[in-house]
C-alpha cells in the first residue's frame, strides 16, 4: 500500500451534511462517501420540518440568533449560532440559483412557514412536509458523477495513532473487513435516535459515530441534551413517525380524549412553547393514563398542505377528516456529539465531524425547530473551506504494515437485544431522569461492557457490532446525564428542577464532561 492509495477525504454517513461537503469538496479532491445502508436513508431524507433562515423583509438573522439562543436555554456558542444565522440565508440563495426548489406562492416568492419558539415566519419547505427528501435527492443529483457513494458498507472503526486518524475500518456487505485509507476523514453519522425505544429518526441512527470517536480517543461533549419531539404518530403501542410542528405552527393544538386542552396554562407560547415543554406536558398525560391527541380540525386543505404526513396517517388507519391524530413524544435530535470547532476539527488530528453526530455548540441545550438542515448545510461549507484552503498542508502519515494494528483484544461477551437497549434508554435517560434512575442505567448497561474502552472485534457480525455501538452511546449519554445536577432544555431531572439552576456554573460543567471522555 502506498500514499497513492490514500483517498483525500472519506465521509462516513450520506445525510445533507455529508452530501454538501461531498459536493464542494469533490470539486478538487478525491472524495469517497460510505453508507451502512442506502444512501437515501437519513435523517435528512425524513426532515418535514424546513429550513430555518431570515428570509423574509421583516425578518433580521438577529431575530434569528435570539430565538436560536432562547431555545438552547443560553447554552449555545455565540458564535456557532451567529455563523449559522447569517451564512444560512446566503448558502441558501445559492441552492436556489443552483436549482433547488422551495414552495413558492402565486406570486413565485418563497412561502415561509412557523414553528415553534420561532418569533418570525422563517421556515422554508419544499414539497409541503417532504423538505428534507427533496433537499437529499438534490444533492444526490449533482454529485451523480463526481463523487463515489458506497452503500451497504458499514465504518466500524476509526483508524488513529498517535491522536491522527488516517482513515476508517469498514465492514463489507459480505462481512470482510477492510481499510479506508484517507488524509481526511468527516463523520457525518447522525445522532443517536433509534436507542431510544420511541424516536423519529431512521431505525440506521443508532449512535455509532459517536461510539466510533470514543473509541479513537476524541473528545465528545453535551451528550445529555437529547431532544424529544412532541408529536409522533401513536398507533397500536408503537410510534410511526414524525407529525411535524408545522401542523402546530398552522394552528393545530393538543387535547387530551376528554377534549381539554393540554398546553394551556403552561406556557405562554401554548402549542408552540419549546419542545422540552410539550413533550413533558404530553408524557405527564400519558403517566395518568390519558391518550393525547392533535386536534387539526381548523387547518383548511390538510391533505395537500401536508402530503407526506396525510400518506403515513391513512397507512396506518387514522382518518384526517375525524380531525385528530394520536401523538406521543419521541427522541429526535442530539445537541451534544463530538466536540468540534467550526471548521468541524475534532480534537484528533485529520479526523472532522458535521451534523448530527458533532457538536459546534450551535444548538445548546435544545436546538430550535428547523435549525438541524441549515446547520448541516452551513457548517459543512465551513469545512469544506477549512479543507480546501489547506489541501496542500495535511501532515501525511505512514500507512503501517500491519492493517489490523487498531483491533485491540477484546471479548465477545452476551449481548442484549436492541429493544432492550431501547427501553431501558426510554425509561431511565429519557423525558425525565433522576439520579436513581439513571445509576441504574448505567449499571445495566456496564453488565454487558466488560470495561469503558471496550473495543469491536473481527468476529462480531454487523447487529453486534451496532449493539455494541448502542451501549456505548448509551453509557455516554446516561453518564453525561448523572454528572449534570440541573435541569436545562433537553435534559431534565426531576432531583434537580429548573428553579434550583446553577446557571454560573454551566461552562464549567461542559468542560469537566469533555474531559472524562478526553483520549484513554
Ligand atoms: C418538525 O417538522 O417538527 C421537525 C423539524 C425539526 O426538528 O427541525
Amino acid at each position: 500500500m502506498t500514499q497513492t492509495d490514500v483517498a483525500d477525504v472519506v465521509i462516513i454517513g450520506s445525510g445533507i451534511a455529508a452530501l454538501v461537503a461531498a459536493d464542494r469538496l469533490s470539486r478538487d479532491l478525491n472524495v469517497i462517501v460510505i453508507t451502512k445502508s442506502k444512501k437515501e436513508d437519513s435523517n435528512s431524507s425524513y426532515a418535514q420540518g424546513g429550513v430555518a433562515a431570515a428570509f423574509s423583509r421583516c425578518d433580521h438573522w438577529r431575530n434569528h440568533f435570539i430565538d436560536t439562543m432562547i431555545a438552547g436555554n443560553d447554552h449555545n456558542s455565540e458564535e456557532a449560532v451567529q455563523t449559522l444565522v447569517q451564512k444560512g440565508p446566503i448558502l441558501l440563495r445559492k441552492m436556489i440559483d443552483q436549482g433547488m426548489k422551495f414552495d413558492k406562492d402565486d406570486q413565485g416568492n418563497v412561502v415561509l412557514g412557523q414553528e415553534g419558539a420561532h418569533g418570525k415566519r422563517r421556515i422554508l419547505h419544499a414539497g409541503g412536509d417532504a423538505t428534507g427528501r427533496a433537499l437529499v435527492q438534490f444533492m444526490l443529483n449533482r454529485l451523480k458523477s463526481t463523487v463515489q457513494i458506497v452503500e451497504d458498507e458499514m465504518a466500524v472503526d476509526l483508524l488513529v495513532k498517535d491522536q491522527q486518524c488516517f482513515g476508517v475500518k469498514v465492514r463489507t456487505n459480505s462481512g470482510k473487513l477492510k481499510n479506508l485509507y484517507a488524509k481526511n476523514t468527516i463523520l457525518a453519522a447522525g445522532g443517536c435516535g433509534g436507542l431510544f425505544l420511541f424516536t423519529s429518526n431512521d431505525v440506521t441512527i443508532t449512535g455509532d459515530g459517536m461510539a466510533m470517536a470514543y473509541r479513537a480517543g476524541a473528545d465528545l461533549v453535551d451528550l445529555e441534551f437529547v431532544q424529544f419531539h412532541p408529536t409522533m404518530l401513536y398507533v397500536n403501542g408503537d410510534v410511526k413517525g414524525l407529525i411535524s410542528e408545522a401542523v402546530r405552527g398552522e394552528g393545530a393544538i393538543l387535547v387530551t380524549n376528554s377534549g381539554k386542552r393540554l398546553m394551556d396554562g403552561v406556557h405562554p407560547q401554548k402549542d408552540l412553547a419549546p419542545r422540552d415543554v410539550v413533550s413533558r406536558e404530553i408524557n405527564q398525560a400519558v403517566l395518568r393514563g390519558e391518550q393525547v391527541f392533535l386536534d387539526i380540525s381548523m387547518i383548511d386543505d390538510f391533505p395537500s398542505r401536508f402530503p407526506t404526513i396525510t400518506q403515513m396517517c391513512e397507512q396506518y388507519g387514522i382518518r384526517i377528516d375525524d380531525g385528530r391524530i394520536p401523538v406521543v413524544p419521541g427522541a429526535h435530535f442530539h445537541m451534544g456529539g463530538v466536540e468540534v470547532n467550526q471548521q468541524g476539527q475534532t480534537s484528533v488530528e485529520n479526523l472532522y465531524a458535521i451534523g448530527e453526530v458533532a457538536c459546534t455548540g450551535v444548538h445548546g441545550a435544545n436546538r430550535l425547530a428547523s435549525n438541524s438542515l441549515l446547520e448541516g448545510i452551513v457548517f459543512a461549507n465551513e469545512l469544506a473551506n477549512h479543507l480546501l484552503c489547506n489541501r496542500h498542508h495535511v501532515k501525511m502519515f505512514e500507512i503501517p504494515i500491519d492493517s489490523s494494528m487498531t483491533i485491540r483484544e477484546s471479548k465477545r461477551s452476551v449481548l442484549p437485544t436492541k429493544d432492550q437497549i431501547r427501553a431501558l434508554m426510554m425509561k431511565y435517560t429519557g423525558i425525565v431522569r433522576t439520579e436513581e434512575g439513571l445509576n441504574f442505567a448505567k449499571r445495566w448497561l456496564e453488565q454487558f461492557l466488560p470495561n469503558e474502552y471496550v473495543t469491536i472485534s473481527e468476529d462480531l457480525s454487523e447487529d453486534e457490532i451496532i449493539i455494541v455501538n448502542m451501549l456505548q452511546a448509551s453509557w455516554l449519554i446516561t453518564t453525561s446525564a448523572l454528572m449534570r445536577e440541573e435541569s436545562r432544555g433537553g435534559h431534565f431531572r426531576a432531583d434537580y428542577p429548573f428553579e434550583k439552576n446553577e446557571w454560573g456554573k454551566r461552562k464549567l460543567i461542559r468542560n469537566l464532561a469533555s474531559h472524562v471522555y478526553a483520549t484513554h
